[in-house]
């Protein structure tokens, strides 16, 4: 049975659900599932590097609630989130004569929960879908929100659809294993939701850092929790993004853009600790952020070991894909700056050369964060 759990509701109009946190809960998964669909059948999708870790616990645990599962093995990594990847994923289903009532469940990080969201939205036109995030980035946000899809040679996340979970499942113990780039890339993410919505939290993270990055699993629980009330509160006050969800883009056109270029040799975290670098350096020359706050946001980054500078990709290309972004509109960049601490604000009026100065900020390391 999982240890003390932390339940965080998103109370979605359509499709309300709740995240449930707990140390232990990928074996009571199963029991989980059951108390959301009443289905004979469920979906497993993973991949290659999360199966031998804990694909068995998650099929014994379904199994013993009485679902009959089907298994889809997806490569790992970033380079096979494409269209190509999924075909076999819908054939293994589709043979398997799934029924728009048959749940799919995600096991795994961003990328294996962002294609079996996709599947999930499209396979029969819309299954149930559950997530159990497994690496630290997807349980703070991408497992969170509804927005599922795949990357295309034109840029990341570029085919997609909007599809909320019926549930989301997260049991810290899991980060065990994560390689410890990945945890750090998932602290970018949680000190993105800080910034721009919780100064208090941006303090309470730059007094515990260490306690994340030792894997401290109580402490953990509570961080995912208050990530996750953060992330599911800005969604449902704008579950299509038409307004403030866009806060949550903080550092990603500029990330998006690194991360593109560099053929995701940058994790996503670290594209966006960079990217957050260079929208604080918008910032600062804006008024909008004081010298200070700027600093201890590159200080908190380098602490959680996510790169600050360093930069050594062509700039003039990572500027042009900035304007392939799907969140260009009328050939605008839109870009989100923080500032004060705890708060965001979204501008398309920011020069192409300021945004070229904020890229030339994190090339080299800034004398006065030593
Ligand atoms: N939908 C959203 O709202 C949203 C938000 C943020 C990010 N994303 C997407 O998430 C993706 C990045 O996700 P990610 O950082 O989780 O990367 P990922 O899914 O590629 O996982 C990173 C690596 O860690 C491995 N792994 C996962 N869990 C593990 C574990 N517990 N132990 C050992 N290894 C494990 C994976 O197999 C993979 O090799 C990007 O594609 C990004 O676009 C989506
Ligand atoms: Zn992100």
């Amino acid at each position: 049975m999982p240890q003390a759990q932390k339940v965080v509701h998103v109370p979605l109009d359509d499709c309300p659900y709740d995240i449930t946190i707990a140390t232990g809960l990928l074996d009571d998964a199963g029991n989980a599932l059951r108390s959301v669909s009443d289905a004979r059948r469920v979906g497993i999708v993973t991949d290659t590097t999360i199966a031998p870790l804990y694909l068995n616990r998650l099929i014994t645990s379904v199994k013993t609630a009485g679902f009959d599962p089907a298994v889809a093995i997806l490569p790992a990594g970033e380079q096979n989130k494409t269209l190509p990847t999924l075909l076999p994923v819908y054939d293994t289903f589709l043979s398997a004569k799934f029924e728009r009532s048959t749940p799919l469940i995600a096991l795994g990080g961003g990328v294996v929960g962002d294609m079996t969201g996709f599947v999930a939205a499209t396979l029969l036109r819309g299954v149930p879908f559950v997530q159990i995030p497994t690496t630290l980035l997807a349980m703070v946000d991408a497992s969170v929100g509804g927005k599922t899809g795949v990357d295309h040679p034109a840029g990341k996340n570029l085919i997609g659809s909007f599809h909320q979970p019926a549930a989301v499942l997260i049991d810290p113990a899991v980060l065990r294993t994560l390689p410890p780039r990945q945890l750090h890339s998932g602290l970018a993410e949680c000190i993105k939701h800080e910034i721009i919505r919780d100064a208090d939290g941006f303090c309470a993270l730059e007094a515990h850092i260490s306690r994340a990055l030792s894997l401290d699993l109580d402490y953990l629980t509570d961080l995912i929790a208050h990530n996750v009330a953060i992330k599911a509160k800005v969604v449902v006050a704008d579950p299509f993004e038409h307004g403030e969800r866009a806060h949550l883009n903080l550092g990603h056109t500029f990330g998006h853009a690194i991360e593109t270029v560099s053929d995701y040799t940058y994790t996503h975290g670290e594209s966006i600790a960079l990217g957050m670098c260079c929208a604080a350096y918008v910032a600062v020359q804006l008024q909008l952020l004081s010298v200070t706050d700027q600093q201890r946001i590159i200080r908190l980054i380098r602490s959680a070991n996510l790169p600050a500078s360093g930069l050594t990709l062509d700039l003039d290309l990572v500027l042009e894909s900035m304007f392939f972004d799907k969140k260009v509109q009328s050939g605008r960049v839109r870009i989100v700056l923080p500032g004060p601490l705890g708060h965001a604000v979204i501008r398309s009026d920011i020069p192409r050369d300021l945004l070229r100065a904020a890229l030339a900020s994190v090339t080299a390391s800034p004398p006065h964060v030593r």
